[in-house]
């Protein structure tokens, strides 16, 4: 099948709600009125004016917008979860709108499945029959349908988990389950309504890697939903941003980043174009420090598996830092401990500071201490994280400027 085939359309869609969608407030909406004036006036709440888009086969669609901008309501015209007050919403050539009952049942079944923000696992069940509890529900026999959970437990990297009750995870290790359970039944298209909203920035950043990876294995058409543009950004083939039930703007990242269609998309951007809002906890990854007490053995370990650890204390506080170098020193020369080849120096920062306040501390290719407000060891940032970070902008920038001046 040829890449750019469309597989999801939404054609001049309008939502409106209340006790008369298709009176009066669907004339001003059409009109072109503002969804403010149009609940003011007629007491009825746009939820898309006018919404127009299509997403190929095989792409990640990004719509992403500020709550309350239409995005849940756009997703759910793709499974007819809402019908819609105008307008065509196709799904690989079928009218959505047209299916009822059964019909309507057995195509969200074996054509998407669906990722929200809160998990909806059974917490009582093991990770394996809530992965393959869709399967179920289509009669699939046993084996064949533990077969299939497991080879979505398997791409989510949770195969070792298949027999651990749900509730013993982690919202992060939920999340994949969601995830796996999507995948289980191998459907075409995966709708994913604030996946990742709910995480700490650093699951989060961990589950966009795994989306994106899973992604490059399994080829579908993903529809996600977020709220935040450094997400959109990161994992988006495209983005639609919303604003107020309208469509503001469709384009690569590179484009919404360099071309922003309006105002409103320009003030988004001018932040992240600069790298300025991309917070160190966003970039962090776990500190895996080793403590302060650690025999030389073990310390000669850590830095054989990675050429530089953060050292902590009992109480959590970061206290040092050690290289592979420091440690070669002095095992060949002097004693050999830990605190003759620690370097208290160790530079550090809190998770809410951003990207550029240690761009010149990263310039010095040592990893740095990521503090709470306690003052104790909650990650650490390593230099080339903050580099590729801030050079994926700039060569979005660069490529922009090329384009532009030559
Ligand atoms: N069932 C509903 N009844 C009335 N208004 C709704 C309903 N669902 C959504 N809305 C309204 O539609 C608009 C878009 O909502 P939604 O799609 O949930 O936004 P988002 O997902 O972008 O936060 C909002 O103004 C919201 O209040
Ligand atoms: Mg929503």
């Amino acid at each position: 099948m040829p890449d750019n085939e469309e597989i999801i359309r939404l054609e001049e869609v309008f939502k409106i709600f209340g006790p008369q969608p298709r009176g009066r407030a669907f004339d001003l909406a059409r009109s072109g009125m503002h969804k403010n004036d149009v609940q003011q006036q007629s007491g009825h709440v746009v939820g898309l004016s006018n919404v127009s888009f299509a997403i190929k086969k095989g792409e990640i669609f990004v719509v992403m917008g500020l709550s309350g901008s239409g995005k849940s309501t756009a997703i759910r015209t793709v499974n007819k979860l809402h019908d819609v007050t105008h307008g065509h919403v196709w799904v690989d050539g079928v009218d959505v709108q047209t299916l009822e009952g059964k019909e309507l049942q057995a195509f969200r079944r074996e054509k998407m499945g669906m990722v929200f923000q809160h998990f909806a696992l059974f917490p009582h069940r093991n990770v394996i029959d809530n992965v393959a509890y869709g399967l179920k529900v289509q009669k699939v026999s046993r084996n064949e349908r533990e077969e299939a959970a497991l080879r979505a437990l398997r791409l989510v990297g949770l195969e070792p988990y298949a027999r651990n009750a749900t509730n013993e995870l982690s919202g992060g290790m939920q999340q994949r389950v969601g995830l796996a359970r999507a995948l289980a039944s191998d459907p075409d298209i995966l709708l994913m309504d604030e996946a990742f909203s709910a995480l700490d920035p650093l699951i989060r950043r961990q589950m966009q890697d795994e989306l994106m990876a899973i992604q490059s294995e399994v080829h579908k058409t993903i529809l996600f939903i977020t709220h935040d543009l450094n997400e959109a950004l990161r994992i988006g083939d495209r983005v639609c941003i919303m604003k107020d039930g309208v469509v503001v703007q469709i384009g690569t990242p590179e484009q919404i980043l360099t071309e922003p269609a309006t105002g409103y998309v320009a003030e988004f951007v001018q932040d992240v174009d600069q790298g300025r809002v991309i917070k160190v906890e966003e970039v962090m990854t776990a500190a895996d420090a080793i403590q302060l007490s650690a025999g030389f053995d073990e310390v000669q370990r850590a830095v054989a598996a990675s050429p530089a650890r953060l050292v902590v204390d009992d109480a959590g506080n970061c206290c040092g830092l050690i290289t592979r170098s420091d440690v070669e020193r002095v095992s060949s020369q002097g004693t050999p401990s830990l605190a003759n080849a620690m370097r208290s120096d160790v530079a550090t920062v809190n998770g809410s500071q951003t990207l550029n306040d240690i761009y010149g501390e990263a310039g010095k290719g040592l990893p740095i201490a990521v503090l709470d407000s306690n003052g104790r060891l909650i990650g650490r940032v390593d230099p080339t994280s903050v580099l590729e970070e801030l050079g994926r902008v700039e060569a979005l920038t660069d490529a922009f400027e090329r384009e532009v001046y030559m």
